[in-house]
């Protein structure tokens, strides 16, 4: 399948893959016909740009899904989303003594209601677009960046919620709050599974924990008992290691080096390289892939 630029959705995730989704659109071998499992969902950039006919989406996050869900239940549509954004965007703008004290604000009462809305607030409005949980719940701290709810960025992320909506209108899309290992038991021969754990060992990253105990598991159980084809997304190596715990995946191994500057001065360029490990899906073999 063939993707010039990956479209952004509204939530935004560290370790996010919207730069790579070209590339893992082209390198996966699968007919379509099954159903795509995505059990680290995240933003939900991959699958929602692939826009798999059959799609189960989950991650153990509850609020990810609780927002997705609510949209496509129509909890709340688009028009609410650009009322809220724009209504609670000119209270940061205004509440004394900075910002931040409404941002807070804010930040208190999704940990007291989880209203998906207020969800998408934080995401739109923290540091870097960082999701961590610790004991007293979501704990991002504000993010500097100046308005962020001007009239066009709220546009922008209506437009995001648009086409999010459509593909689930228009698609078999389930979303699920699960840990990856009860929804892949579901998983059949013609199904897809797109694996994008988080980095090992970061005890405060996303929802809960992922340590090297849950890294081994999950590939043992892509190498032996899942069903169907697989594509996993890690790091390979940066300026100072390899990731050793690739050497634990079977599949077939694809890498795309890339650089990124530290404060943007070209002395400061590092690269990093990214792998895809990869065990192809069900093809026809008098069938195109569709994917
Ligand atoms: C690297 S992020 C996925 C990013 C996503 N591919 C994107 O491009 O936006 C990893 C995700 O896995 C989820 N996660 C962590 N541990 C999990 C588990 N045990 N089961 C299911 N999801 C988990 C996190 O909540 C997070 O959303």
């Amino acid at each position: 399948m063939s993707i010039e630029k990956a479209l952004v959705p509204p939530i935004k995730i560290q370790g996010i893959k919207t730069k790579l989704v070209p590339w893992i659109a082209s390198s996966i071998k699968w007919n379509g016909d099954g159903t795509w499992f995505e059990p680290f969902l995240g933003s939900g950039v991959v699958g929602f740009n692939i826009a798999p006919k059959n799609a189960v989406f989950s991650d153990n996050n509850p609020y990810i899904i609780d927002f997705y869900k609510s949209l496509q239940e129509g909890v709340f549509n688009s028009q609410d989303v650009h009322q809220f954004l724009t209504l609670e965007g000119a209270k940061l703008e205004k509440t004394p003594p900075s910002k931040e004290s409404y941002y807070y604000e804010v930040r208190d009462r999704f940990n007291k209601t989880h209203s998906p809305l207020d969800f998408l607030f934080l995401q739109r409005s923290n540091f870097n677009g960082m999701i961590r949980f610790g004991p007293n719940g979501y704990n991002v701290p504000f993010g500097r960046k100046p308005n962020r709810f001007r009239p066009a960025l709220i546009t922008k992320i209506v437009h995001q919620i648009d086409w999010v909506k459509y593909l689930m209108d228009t698609h078999h899309w389930t979303f699920v709050c699960d840990d990856w290992s009860n929804v892949l038991s579901n998983a059949q021969q013609d199904d897809f599974t797109y694996l994008d754990p988080p980095y090992i060992g970061r005890s405060t990253d996303y929802f809960s924990s992922w340590t090297e105990k849950n890294a081994i598991a999950l590939a043992d159980y892509a190498n032996g008992d899942l069903c169907g084809g697989y594509a996993l997304s890690m790091w390979y190596q940066n300026k100072y290691r390899k990731n050793e715990h690739l050497k634990k995946w079977d599949g077939e191994m694809l890498t795309d080096e890339h650089f990124y500057f530290l404060g943007g001065k070209e002395s400061n360029r590092n690269s990093m390289t990214e792998s895809l490990v990869i065990k192809d899906g069900y093809v026809a073999s008098n069938s195109d892939a569709a994917v």
